[in-house]
């Protein structure tokens, strides 16, 4: 491969959340220690551990050359990176005023709710649900309600329209999240899941935010269908966030942007992020974004898919054959594993703290899945070089599922 996606990262003391907060009791939060003789394997915050594509730190580089960081304009190239990347990516035909900027997706997703919503509305969301709308949105004092996703005999994670339908009316929801890819789930929404909700959402007058952050970690041959793309419909009702942040690992560096086609809404988005006068952009985020969305950050998010695919594959297979009682449904974007440890909880009489400790003992720093309303499950972060991957799961055979 052209890009580096094997070399071990030491990111301790580089301003890392992944391994800063292991072992690092008195923190507001933080994850135990591993035990004598094991090293920490991150696997939890949804953040990668691979260098970025050279062309980021280059565009950052050059510019921070210059000593003066003074107030600027968003410049032109920006606006043309986004566009050019939602063209080849999502075949999107995006105008310059579609697009607006977004310190974070869930800032995004809180703001376009007080477009829609009064304080204290019923808001839908699927579960299990990202740990991250669930703070969001009870946050800003909003109701979540959920609609469960189901696994179908294959054991695939589905929407269940006719619950998703029930509570719509129950509720009088006029706003839902709609996380495509899914998270945690991995799920890779069919176009004709995408059109069906938003049939639903038409039908029923619901307006939609889409978080679509993890629209460019799709594996295995999958394809991403944008919600805006599905009808003229799904386009004017719909908020979409996207960001590089999540697929070029630029999370410290902060900086989204949502694409709204609809005026009425793009200008109340607007007006409603201006107001807390925090939501600007940060002159070394915009180059970062325009090092991004380039030929080389194409190629690298290729690659990348193609490590992640290597990875997600090895795992899954791994857990059939070795790790009893536990079940996963094989993610077709993202790069985190939803695991199910019912079976294995039920036949060993371990409880979940249980199981959670045995993997953070040997260094396999996972995370508790209960947070995303999975009773049984821990979530899995695989973006890490295969070797980490394999060791992970050699520890986790030797040490913990088959101790
Ligand atoms: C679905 C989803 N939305 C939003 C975020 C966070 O985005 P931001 O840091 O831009 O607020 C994440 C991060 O993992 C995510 O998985």
């Amino acid at each position: 491969m052209k890009y580096d996606f094997t070399s071990i990262l030491d990111r301790k003391g580089k301003d890392a959340l992944a391994v800063d907060v292991v072992g690092a009791a008195g923190q507001p939060f933080s994850y135990p220690a591993p035990k004598e003789g094991f090293d920490v394997i991150p696997m939890w915050v949804a953040d990668m551990n691979f260098p970025v594509v050279p062309t980021i730190q280059e565009a950052m580089i050059q510019r921070a050359k210059h000593p003066t960081f003074g107030y600027f304009l968003p410049r032109q190239e920006y606006t043309d990176a986004i566009i050019q990347w939602q063209k080849e990516h999502n075949g999107a035909q995006v105008q310059p005023e579609n697009i607006g900027y977004e310190n974070g997706v869930l800032g995004g997703v809180a703001t376009a709710l007080s477009v829609l919503c009064s304080k204290g509305d019923h808001v839908l969301v699927h579960a299990p649900t990202y740990v991250g709308f669930t703070g969001t949105l009870s946050n800003n004092g909003y109701h979540i309600v959920h609609s469960q996703l189901v696994q179908d005999e294959a054991g695939t994670w589905r929407m269940d329209f006719e619950d998703m339908e029930k509570k719509i009316l129950e509720n009088k929801i006029h706003a839902a999240i709609f996380c495509s890819p899914h998270n945690p789930t991995g799920r890779v929404w069919e176009k004709w899941e995408v059109e069906k909700a938003m049939e639903l959402f038409k039908k029923h007058d619901v307006m939609v935010v889409s978080d679509e952050i993890w629209s460019d970690i799709i594996l295995n041959g999958n394809a991403h269908v944008p919600t805006q793309s599905v009808s003229e419909d799904a386009k004017m009702r719909t908020v979409s966030l996207y960001a590089p942040s999540k697929t070029f690992n630029l999370a410290g560096l902060v900086g989204s942007y949502h694409i709204i086609y609809n005026k009425l809404l793009k200008d109340r988005q607007d007006k409603e992020s201006s107001l807390c006068h925090y939501n600007s952009m940060n002159v070394m985020s915009m180059y970062a974004l325009m090092g991004a969305y380039t030929p080389e950050g194409s190629e690298w998010v290729a690659q990348l898919n193609e490590t992640i695919s290597g990875n997600v594959n090895f795992a899954c297979d791994y857990i059939e054959k070795h790790f009893e009682g536990v079940t996963v449904c094989k993610p077709q974007g993202t790069y985190m594993l939803f695991i199910d440890c019912a079976g294995w909880l039920k036949k060993t009489g371990k409880t979940m703290d249980e199981l959670l400790q045995a993997g953070w003992d040997v260094g396999v720093v996972w995370q508790d899945g209960r947070a995303f309303h999975g009773a049984s499950h821990i979530r899995m972060n695989l973006a890490l070089p295969y070797s980490r991957v394999q060791e992970a799961f050699d520890r986790l055979n030797k040490y913990v599922f088959n101790a």
